[in-house]
């Protein structure tokens, strides 16, 4: 049995107090139901603080995650924020790769590929993050630009530590734009991205959860979750509203 996981990724979004105040919602809410999926919130930097200790007051199984991380491991990087900090911390993930971290601040697979080294190094897990730019599925390109980015990063892992890893399929065009894959599409390129994985690490494809994200949200998320290669879902928008989020995480 893969690991079923839905993780909201609130990217730039909300004040440290709004913040506090949908962690604890979220525990509240995640508390009530019953789920075999595993709960995730990934807040800004400046919450991690605050927000983890919220999960923990409150008891709650939600686990705490980073939206990025840099690419060194200490030392002279002003502005950045290292894994160990985020361990620190209690960040049990590192979301990597995100289309936006590619799109708007260069960050190559070569970098990614550092980075996903540095999170493993410590322990963490990395959501790492795939996708297609619509021009690439428009030009039939998007297993093509899916499969370089698994080979140019989790291919130079060892697959022990893949075992660590989570994949999340994200076609650029479906994030925040109210477009989503249809689960055809989605079923289409998780069921891809698991025999690319399978084609250098055999035993342990079966077991590495994909997550699918774009414009998911309580409307469509029963639907994708019913798919056999969906694991669960990485969350933008609807997860700044800790009534959507909870609805997502009951599709289950
Ligand atoms: P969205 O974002 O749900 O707002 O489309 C998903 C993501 O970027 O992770």
């Amino acid at each position: 049995m893969r690991k079923k996981i839905v993780a909201g990724n609130w990217k730039m979004n909300t004040t440290v107090a709004e913040g506090a105040l949908l962690a604890k919602q979220i525990c509240f809410l995640a508390r009530e139901m019953e789920t075999s999926a595993e709960i995730i919130v990934s807040p800004p930097f400046t919450h991690l603080e605050s927000v983890g200790r919220i999960l923990k007051e409150e008891k709650s199984h939600v686990a705490l995650a980073a939206q990025n991380c840099a690419s060194t491991e200490s030392g002279a990087y002003t502005g950045e924020v290292s894994v160990n900090m985020l361990k620190e911390l209690s960040c049990k993930y590192v979301i990597l790769g995100h289309s936006e971290r590619r799109e708007y601040y260069g960050e190559t697979n070569e970098i990614l590929l550092k980075k996903i080294n540095l999170v493993l190094a410590a322990g963490l897990h990395p959501i790492y993050c795939v996708g297609e730019k619509l021009e690439e599925r428009e030009s039939n390109r998007h297993f093509e630009v899916v499969a370089s980015q698994i080979k140019e990063v989790l291919y130079k892992l060892r697959g022990v530590e893949l075992a660590n890893v989570v994949v999340a399929y994200e076609p650029v065009w479906a994030i925040g734009t109210g477009k989503t894959a249809t689960s055809d599409q989605a079923e289409e390129m998780h069921a891809y991205i698991r025999r690319v994985i399978a084609d250098k690490f055999s035993s342990y494809a079966d077991q590495t959860p994909v997550l699918y994200g774009g414009s998911c949200k309580p409307s469509n998320a029963k639907e994708l979750f019913a798919m056999e290669n969906v694991d669960g879902g990485l969350i933008g928008g609807a997860s700044l509203i800790a009534q959507d989020f909870a609805a997502i995480i009951k599709s289950f």
